[in-house]
């Protein structure tokens, strides 16, 4: 947690002019609202120049650390997105987890799972 707040606010620090556009107006998850607040930017996940589609998972691995250090868990399903025998740890955050619309975990389009904290 101190580390993620210790990126955050350099990465604030280092938001200049150029990188107008800010999360005002675009639909946002209310964690990273709350987190970002309105000083951030676009480029915070997308890089710099203007979103054109979805960002590489650079921005949140650079956060949250890669999946295997991020645990979710237990379910009375066992099953971990994080940490899949189909798919271990190769995935894009972005495969799952969107911002700006409802988040899809891949693993629904099998099977029935009940997560509870996914955002
Ligand atoms: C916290 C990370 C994050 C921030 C900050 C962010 N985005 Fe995104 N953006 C995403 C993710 C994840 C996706 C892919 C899924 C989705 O649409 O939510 C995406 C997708 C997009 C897309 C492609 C949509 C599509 O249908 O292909 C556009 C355009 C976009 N973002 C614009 C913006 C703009 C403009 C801002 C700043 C106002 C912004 N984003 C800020 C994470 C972010
Ligand atoms: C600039 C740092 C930063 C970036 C980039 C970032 N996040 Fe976050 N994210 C945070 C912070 C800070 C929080 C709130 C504290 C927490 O829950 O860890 C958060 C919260 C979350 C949560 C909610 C966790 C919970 O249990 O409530 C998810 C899910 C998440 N981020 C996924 C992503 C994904 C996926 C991306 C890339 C599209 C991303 N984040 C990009 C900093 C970041
Ligand atoms: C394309 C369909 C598909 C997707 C997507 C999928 N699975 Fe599976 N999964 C299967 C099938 C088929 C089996 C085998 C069922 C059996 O052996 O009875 C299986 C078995 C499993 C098992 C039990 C067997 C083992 O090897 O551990 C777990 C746990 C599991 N999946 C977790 C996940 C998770 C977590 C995700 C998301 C990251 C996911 N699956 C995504 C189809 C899928
Ligand atoms: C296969 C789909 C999938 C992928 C890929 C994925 N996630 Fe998740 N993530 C989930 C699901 C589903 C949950 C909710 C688990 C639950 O509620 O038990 C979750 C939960 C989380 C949480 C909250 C963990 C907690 O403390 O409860 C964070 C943070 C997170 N993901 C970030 C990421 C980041 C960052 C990446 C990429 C490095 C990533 N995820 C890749 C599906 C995925």
């Amino acid at each position: 947690m101190k580390k993620i707040s210790t990126i955050l606010a350099a990465l604030l620090m280092s938001a200049t002019a150029a990188q107008a556009a800010t999360l005002a107006g675009v639909p946002m998850k209310d964690h990273h609202a709350a987190a970002f607040g309105d000083k951030a930017t676009c480029a915070v996940c997308h890089g710099p120049g203007t979103p054109e589609s979805r960002p590489s998972d650079k921005a949140c691995i650079g956060c949250h650390g890669t999946m295997d250090k991020i645990p979710t868990k237990p379910n009375r399903f066992d099953k971990f997105p994080h940490a899949s025998a189909h798919y271990g740890n190769t995935l894009e955050c972005t495969t799952c987890h969107a911002e700006h619309k409802p988040s899809k975990a891949l693993c629904n389009d099998c099977h029935n799972v009940e997560w509870t904290n996914f955002k």
